[in-house]
């Protein structure tokens, strides 16, 4: 068992590091308390080649590997998590469908311009009555011969206002109900697509979150990915890579809040001694510090398998709900152990937290990975 980086992760785990500690770093407050999207800031992901990191060089991706992807996520959600979901989502949820379901003509046509980050990709599954019980898919794409008549209401799409494309999962022959479920490349621009208000976000408040409507949209029937009826599984199988990404964001989250607690410790004096002298926050640092590693090792496991071309279904569930459940715990001690500057914006913690609980929920609740891995088990 080797737990050691190439050179190659090593260097892009720390040209992440880079770009979030000296650019991310100095809007970032604001741009959260004024819900404010990272346009400059996602065009340098584009131009550092994170925005379509895995995908193969042939369609202008990096052609990096999975772990490297976990490293460069953790490093840019420890400053910015809003960053990391529109990056995690661009590559693991639309540019890996594309690329692994995709037709050719689809690849050249969509493909590229969202890997070298031209273009950024929203998925669309959640739905108002729809969320975690997904295959319950309520948008109609009606098979009209040589294209698709879409009508119906997304929720809660990130990247919902700003992406191009759309990978949308839409309901064709309710009677077989998941076995009849499409998955569909829309442009944004497509006539009859419109977009709901901004959500007035908890957490992530700097990424863009939309409802997104479609009345009476055409969409060609080339535009499917995969054969008919294959939309689920589409889904299923892209979110298992997906949920690496959100648990590293988690992991990032929780590694951020950490590195900035020790920080405070070796600072902040109480009792007249620096605070990491008090076993009071010295076990509660070493408890986040176990919480962290635990993690990360969840997160590389599964971004292995992945990148071993093994099943990674469980162990991406197993990653995403530890990770999202620890940070949860792991950025409220952060918060603890900076008292009354924890409660405030300029410690960072606060927002940590308040991001750390949408890890819990979106790309499948903690539940919804226990229902995954509980299922694996009693198989
Ligand atoms: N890979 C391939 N096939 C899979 C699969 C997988 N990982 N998981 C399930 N399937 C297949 C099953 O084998 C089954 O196929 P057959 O009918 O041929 O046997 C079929 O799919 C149905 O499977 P289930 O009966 O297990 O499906 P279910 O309805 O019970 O749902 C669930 C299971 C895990 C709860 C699923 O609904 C789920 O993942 N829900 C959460 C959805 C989610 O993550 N939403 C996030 C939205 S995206 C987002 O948040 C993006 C963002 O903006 C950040």
């Amino acid at each position: 068992m080797n737990f050691e980086f190439t050179e190659e992760q090593l260097m892009i785990q720390q040209a992440a590091r880079d770009f979030a500690q000296r650019e991310l770093i100095d809007d970032v407050i604001e741009r959260d308390h004024k819900a404010e999207y990272p346009t400059k800031h996602v065009k340098t992901m584009g131009e550092l080649g994170f925005m379509g990191m895995m995908v193969s060089p042939d369609y202008l991706g990096g052609g990096m590997d999975t772990i490297s992807y976990v490293l460069a996520l953790e490093e840019i959600s420890k400053v910015d998590a809003s960053c990391a979901v529109i990056m995690s989502v661009n590559c693991s949820l639309v540019c890996y469908g594309i690329e692994k379901f995709g037709t050719e003509e689809q690849k050249q046509k969509y493909l590229k311009p969202l890997a070298s980050g031209e273009k950024i990709g929203a998925f669309l599954l959640s739905e108002p009555e729809a969320g975690s019980d997904a295959s319950h898919q309520k948008t109609l794409a009606e098979d009209k011969g040589d294209y698709y008549l879409v009508n119906g209401t997304k929720n809660w799409i990130t990247s919902g206002a700003t992406a191009a494309t759309y990978v949308l999962i839409a309901q064709t022959h309710p009677e077989l109900k998941h076995k009849g479920i499409n998955a569909l490349l829309v442009d944004k621009d497509t006539p009859g697509v419109s977009i709901g208000p901004h959500e007035d976000k908890m957490g992530m408040r700097s990424s863009d979150t939309h409802s997104v409507m479609f009345t009476d949209v055409k969409v060609p029937k080339e535009n499917r990915l995969g054969e008919d009826g294959f939309g689920f599984k589409f889904a299923m199988k892209t979110l298992e890579g997906g949920r690496i990404g959100i648990a590293a964001q988690a992991l990032g989250l929780a590694s951020g809040a950490l590195e900035r607690s020790v920080q405070y410790s070796k600072e902040r004096k109480a009792f007249g001694t620096e605070i990491m002298n008090h076993q009071a926050i010295a076990f509660k640092l070493s408890d986040m510090a176990v919480q962290v590693e635990n993690a990360r090792n969840l997160c590389l496991k599964a971004a292995w398998l992945k990148d071993m071309d093994q099943p990674y279904g469980l162990a991406s569930a197993m990653a995403k709900q530890y990770a999202a459940d620890i940070a949860m715990d792991v950025t409220t001690e952060a918060v603890q152990i900076h008292g009354g500057y924890g409660y405030v914006k300029e410690y960072h913690v606060e927002r940590f937290m308040r991001e750390a609980k949408l890890t819990q929920i979106y790309e499948g609740t903690s539940e919804v990975q226990k229902i995954v891995i509980s299922r694996d088990l009693l198989k």
